[in-house]
């Protein structure tokens, strides 16, 4: 089988690596891809999200399956013009991918079919008054959420009134988001644990995969500014027993493949559900996402035994329900090391030493890497992923990864100190 698969970070570069086990594969493509993606598959110069340059490539090339990382492409239609001209693609068609890029789609459609998520209001540009009348009256903190995709910067959490006051002013006025901030979401905060659960759904049917949890914020503790993630561990047992997936496949994930196939926006491909667990055991939905998770990808695709390839093409075609998922019995931590600055200005471009001296025991996951004149250089914020594996447990797990985090360097190097320690 000749796999394409799109985009150029951490996940990808595991789902690569991950499908490269594959008997089944015999050819990688992934479009641009980076650094290590393109030591192990064939780096294309087409960007993500140009659907009609990645559509001629697979034609021309007759490319048998292809897997979509980012949500950009989701957006813009890439499943709906892959399965009009009959091309195997795995991920959600534009109006089920709403899930994901309107945050007011999601919230409506939870609350009418009664999927536990936070109390909220939704308001536009032209609502300012009744913004500040509802600010006004709230109770703190509360969350104002960009309604269309920013990056996944588009969350502030508010304290106060004056937080409140000046984010809807940069929301407004300033276009902080641009046009993915004319409307917002805001709604009340909830207090919990924090967990993603990754459903591959066919439509009516589904697996889940095990569960992780993320790191988001740059500081260790939880502290400064939102990231992309710094951070994961699988599996997330201690936060969502047998108990709460059983809860949240039945409050969740089944009813989101009913209401979503009865309403007309069928949803095949990865649902990322974003989840606050409060003191009770009970799931609430933060977010959905409807592709995996980037670092989650990192920590969950080394736990599978089981062929992905077929996993894939079982999503795509309808028959999830036969694909028997394999998993090990490992534990698995990744920590993503980032460029000094981010999530805000950072240099690049600065060379990566140790990627060779790793231990057997880990992975190295590249996501803004490039390579130039034989060396490997940072190329964005994230730059890498370094991921410990062990049979032994999570804190072997952690071990490894730290480890290894250590031997590998760059100049203006930056990572958190404590990834993976809540999962103990
Ligand atoms: P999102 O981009 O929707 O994943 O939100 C980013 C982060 O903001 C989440 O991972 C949570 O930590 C936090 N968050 C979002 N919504 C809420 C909420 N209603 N209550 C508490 N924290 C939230
Ligand atoms: N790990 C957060 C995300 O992929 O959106």
């Amino acid at each position: 089988m000749k796999v394409l698969v799109i985009g150029s970070g951490g996940r990808e570069h595991a789902i690569v690596w991950k499908l490269k086990q594959s008997p089944k594969v015999t050819e990688i493509y992934c479009a641009p891809g980076n650094a290590g993606i393109n030591e192990i598959a064939v780096g294309l110069d087409i960007k993500a999200d140009d659907i009609e340059g990645l559509l001629k490539f697979v034609k021309d090339n007759r490319i048998e399956l292809t897997v979509v990382g980012p949500e950009v492409p989701l957006e813009k239609g890439i499943v709906d013009e892959f399965t009009k001209e009959g091309l195997l693609i795995f991920g959600p068609q534009k109006s089920a991918a709403r899930l994901e890029h309107s945050k007011i789609f999601a919230k409506d459609f939870m609350k009418r079919n009664n999927i536990p998520t936070a109390a909220y209001e939704t308001f536009s540009l032209n609502d300012k008054a009744k913004v500040f009348d509802f600010i006004s009256e709230a109770k703190y903190p509360l969350v104002i959420k960009a309604d269309g995709l920013a990056a996944g910067k588009g969350v502030i959490i508010c304290n106060n009134i004056d937080e409140a006051i000046k984010t809807v002013n940069e929301l407004f006025d300033d276009k902080i988001f641009g046009s993915a901030g004319e409307n917002i979401v805001i709604e009340q905060f909830l207090e919990g644990v924090e967990a993603s659960v990754f459903a591959i759904c066919d439509g009516t049917d589904y697996i889940v995969l095990p569960a992780s949890q993320d790191h988001k914020k740059i500081g260790d503790d939880e502290t400064g500014k939102n990231t992309g993630g710094m951070g994961a561990y699988a599996p997330a047992d201690k936060a969502v027993s047998r108990e709460i997936l059983d809860k949240i496949k039945q409050k969740v994930i089944e009813p989101v493949l009913k209401h979503m196939k009865s309403e007309g926006n069928e949803f095949k491909g990865c649902l990322y559900c974003g989840l606050m667990i409060d003191k009770t055991g009970n799931p609430y939905v933060i977010e959905f996402n409807t592709r995996f998770g980037d670092p989650e990808t990192q920590v969950v695709m080394p736990l599978i035994n089981s062929d992905i390839a077929d996993m894939f093409v079982a999503s795509a075609k309808g028959s999830i329900g036969k694909y028997e998922l394999k998993l090990n019995s490992n534990f698995c931590c990744t920590v993503v090391l980032a460029s000094t600055g981010y999530p805000d200005k950072y240099d690049t471009g600065k060379e990566i030493t140790g990627l060779n001296e790793i231990s057997n025991n880990a992975v190295v996951f590249h996501a803004g890497t490039k390579s130039a004149d034989g060396k490997i250089l940072s190329n964005g914020g994230r730059v890498l992923n370094v991921t410990g594996i062990s049979p032994l447990g999570l804190k072997e797990a952690i071990n490894i990864a730290y480890h290894n985090a250590e031997i590998i360097n760059f100049e203006n190097k930056y990572n958190r100190t404590d990834i993976g320690l809540k999962g103990l």
